[in-house]
């Protein structure tokens, strides 16, 4: 079967995490991607948080799967050529490098679209344009600029991160939508453009509803929130909201049988409206259903609290599995806490190619994740992530036309390998 993206060429120049996931998630869907590393380093990552001594790390093997790797050294004039000729081959090319690098490789806009006016070049910065735009920009500073810390935590403790990485992934989750909306565009333009996106525009699209309960705040108290039922004042910026839903139907985290010893036995449970009657006789409380004090939503919003201490009581006396159970029963939205041993050993996720197993030369098999976009014409198949450079004599033979001698002399003066220091004198 063929993919989506086949015969898309993508050169891939991105490193760390936000860049890569773009990337893979192109390569997933069939493109030809074609990274770009520097001789002898690579990828920062693939030195990054080793498991396995002399072997590429997972940080770098669960974010570059599906790829080709060449080395190149773009400081090197004839590795510049080499790259000015990669340029004229691909279709996209993708970087995340600190503002302003590009452009010391001589690389502006117009000089790609010079080279190659098909050329969609689409670039990671931590913000757009304004007074931080020359900033470095890592995962929690996005975060952190983002909206998403401030909003994130329970009241009266400290801004909190989140585990997922919506800075990184989710930027370049956004980069890879721009990158292939830009794509059908070149079917009828018949040119390449600048796709860009900042990591700190990326998470506020991501926190879009605590922007809407910014407004909200305006004009009162946010009602949904449990601190309104207990009382306790809002300022004058949306506060921290534990594990408060954030839409309509309450919800919070609730213990489960085991958590004086498990960690993760807790469960999500939401009190939707349209299944009250249902909860109440779940949870052993029938004369909820008519009490004016709790039958209607807006009367529960004051004592949720109470309400949920109620439900406690009887989610713990269940696991959370047989919780999840029994509240499927009775379509009551619920969902236990998974922790990432019970993700990796789900057999669920398996099957269905969201946790893949792969084979490496150096590591052996290895864990990772596969594309969460199913599509029924396009399969995506996890290869593992490339060696260093395993790919350029393959890619400068095959895609550029270098001869045997040609690639050997690249080699020599460092364009491609990392220049060999003489041996010391004895
Ligand atoms: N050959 C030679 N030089 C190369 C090269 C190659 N193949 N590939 C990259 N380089 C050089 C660049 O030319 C640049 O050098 P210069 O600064 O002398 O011009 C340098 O490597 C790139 O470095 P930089 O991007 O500054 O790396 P860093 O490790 O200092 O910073 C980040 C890392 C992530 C903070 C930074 O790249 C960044 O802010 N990126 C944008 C936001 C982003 O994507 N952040 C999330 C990362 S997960």
């Amino acid at each position: 079967m063929s993919q989506a993206l086949k015969g898309v060429r993508i050169l891939d120049f991105t490193h760390v995490q936000s860049g890569p996931t773009c990337t893979q998630l192109l390569a997933w869907f069939g493109a030809d991607c074609i990274k770009v590393e520097r001789p002898g380093v690579g990828d920062i990552t693939r030195g990054q948080l080793v498991d396995v001594p002399g072997a590429d790390s997972l940080y770098f093997t669960m974010l570059n799967s599906n790829k080709r790797s060449i080395t190149l050294d773009t400081k090197n004039k004839k590795g510049m050529e080499v790259l000015e000729r990669l340029i004229k081959e691909c279709d996209v090319m993708v970087e995340n490098f600190a503002p302003g690098a590009m452009d010391r490789m001589g690389l502006t806009w117009e000089r790609v679209h010079e080279l190659n006016p098909r050329m969609i070049y689409a670039s990671v910065k931590g913000f757009g344009p304004g007074p931080y735009e020359e900033c470095k920009v890592y995962e929690n500073v996005a975060q952190c600029t983002g909206g998403a810390a401030s909003t994130t935590g329970f009241l009266g403790g400290p801004p909190l991160v989140t585990g997922a990485q919506i800075g990184d992934s989710g930027t370049g989750l956004h980069l890879a939508l721009g990158i292939v909306a830009a794509l059908y565009q070149r079917n009828t333009s018949g040119k390449g453009q600048r796709v860009t996106c900042a990591m700190q525009d990326g998470v506020l699209n991501l926190c879009r509803v605590k922007l809407r309960d910014q407004q909200r705040l305006e004009k009162g108290p946010l009602t949904e929130y449990s601190q309104y039922g207990e009382n306790i004042p809002f300022g004058e910026a949306v506060p921290r909201a534990g594990n408060d839903s954030g839409g309509g139907q309450p919800g919070w985290i609730l213990k489960c049988k085991g958590w004086e010893t498990d960690p993760d036995a807790y469960i999500y449970f939401i009190t939707q409206a349209p299944v009250w009657n249902e909860i109440c006789d779940v949870i052993g409380e029938p004369t909820w259903k008519t009490d004016p004090d709790y039958a209607t939503p807006k009367a529960r919003l004051p004592r949720l609290k109470a309400i949920f201490a109620r439900i406690e009581e009887w989610t713990m006396s269940k696991t959370k599995l047989e919780a999840m159970d029994i509240l499927n029963e009775f379509d009551i939205p619920c969902g236990p806490i998974l922790s990432m041993k019970e993700i990796a050993e789900d057999q669920s996720l398996r099957a269905t190619g969201t946790v893949v197993e792969v084979d490496h030369p150096k590591r052996g098999k290895y864990l990772t994740v596969g594309n969460p976009i199913k599509m029924s014409d396009s399969p995506a198949d996890v290869k593992r992530s490339p060696l260093l450079g395993e790919h350029t004599d393959e890619v400068l033979r095959d895609l550029l036309g270098y001869s045997v001698d040609e690639i050997a002399m690249l080699k020599q003066i460092g364009a491609t390998a990392p220049v060999k220091k003489p041996a010391a004198a004895e």
